[in-house]
């Protein structure tokens, strides 16, 4: 089926408190790896890309594959622009075809985030595509942002309604102790917090940094309310895990060897991810 609409993915996945992953993708064989995922779990997902991967990849060709994987398929996929500081990518991004976009403004003041978020929200819902924003600042590492652990910044809950309000957004990312990259310790999810927030914002929330989050705490994120799971580096590392693998064969020199055992090893991660976000057999109901 040709792409569809985050939200609509989400909204729905939100009454049945399940939630939408949402895979960082960076070439063909992680596109692949996450559609035919998908496709044997009968689930419905969200595609994401950084502006890393784009300078890597290219939007054009990026696009085409999920354009064309997406139609071969009965499975709804929803393309997303993640972690975008850029209005300009952003139309770029819609203009080939992206059906959400994330504006990150998080490393400006409250006033100066919600001026680019809802420059971006303005013209984004003129052509029917959603809007993620993020208040509060989430650590770590993704792409080339990076956020210690100073600065990083719980969400508070009356700031996120006001940001919600603000906006206009679709969506929103909120920090709740979650960080992108993999944690040396055991990440501490505020749950308190997720409730918090929950009560005074209608539009449903979104979980960054999945990775390295034990699934319990995932699961009970997800019940109280974040209904779309991002997740990067759990795909990363099992990639160059099977990569390093082949590649401990001096002869081996086959791109199609290596990186099929990359693309089967990032599969396994994903399915495993929809089970945790509960949405097998769910592309059954759009
Ligand atoms: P991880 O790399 O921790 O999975 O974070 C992914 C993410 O939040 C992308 O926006």
């Amino acid at each position: 089926m040709p792409l569809v609409s985050s939200l609509e993915l989400i909204k729905k996945a939100r009454e049945q408190k399940k939630a939408i992953p949402a895979f960082n993708i960076h070439n063909l064989e992680t596109i692949q790896a996450v559609v035919e995922g998908a496709v044997e779990l009968n689930s419905p997902v969200i595609i994401a890309t950084t502006p890393g991967t784009l300078k890597h990849a290219g939007i054009a060709n990026i696009t085409a594959i999920v354009k064309s994987l997406a139609e071969k398929n009965d499975i709804p996929i929803a393309l997303h622009m993640d972690h975008c500081p850029s209005f300009d990518t952003i139309v770029s991004c819609i203009q080939s075809g992206y059906t959400s976009v994330m504006i990150d403004g998080a490393h400006h003041d409250y006033d100066a985030n919600v001026e680019l978020v809802k420059s971006v929200v303005h013209m984004a819902h003129a052509v029917g595509v959603q809007v993620e924003g993020e208040i509060g600042k989430i650590g770590g590492v993704e792409d080339d942002l990076f956020v210690n652990d100073a600065d990083a910044a719980f969400t508070i809950p009356e700031e996120a309604r006001r940001f919600a309000e603000d906006t206009g957004i679709d969506t929103i990312a909120v920090a709740i102790g979650t960080a992108h990259g993999m944690y040396k310790g055991e990440p501490k999810l505020d749950f308190d917090r997720i409730k918090g927030i929950g009560n005074l914002v209608d539009i449903p929330l979104v979980l960054h940094g999945a990775s390295g989050v034990p699934d319990a705490s995932v699961r009970r994120a997800i019940d109280l309310g974040m209904a779309k799971v991002n997740i990067a580096t759990e795909l990363k590392n099992p990639m160059v895990a099977a990569i390093r693998e082949s590649l401990s064969n001096p002869d081996e020199n086959d791109p199609r060897h290596y990186m099929g055992a990359a693309r089967d090893a990032v599969k396994e991660v994903v399915k495993k991810k929809i089970r945790l976000c509960g949405t097998e057999g769910f592309a059954s109901e759009f």
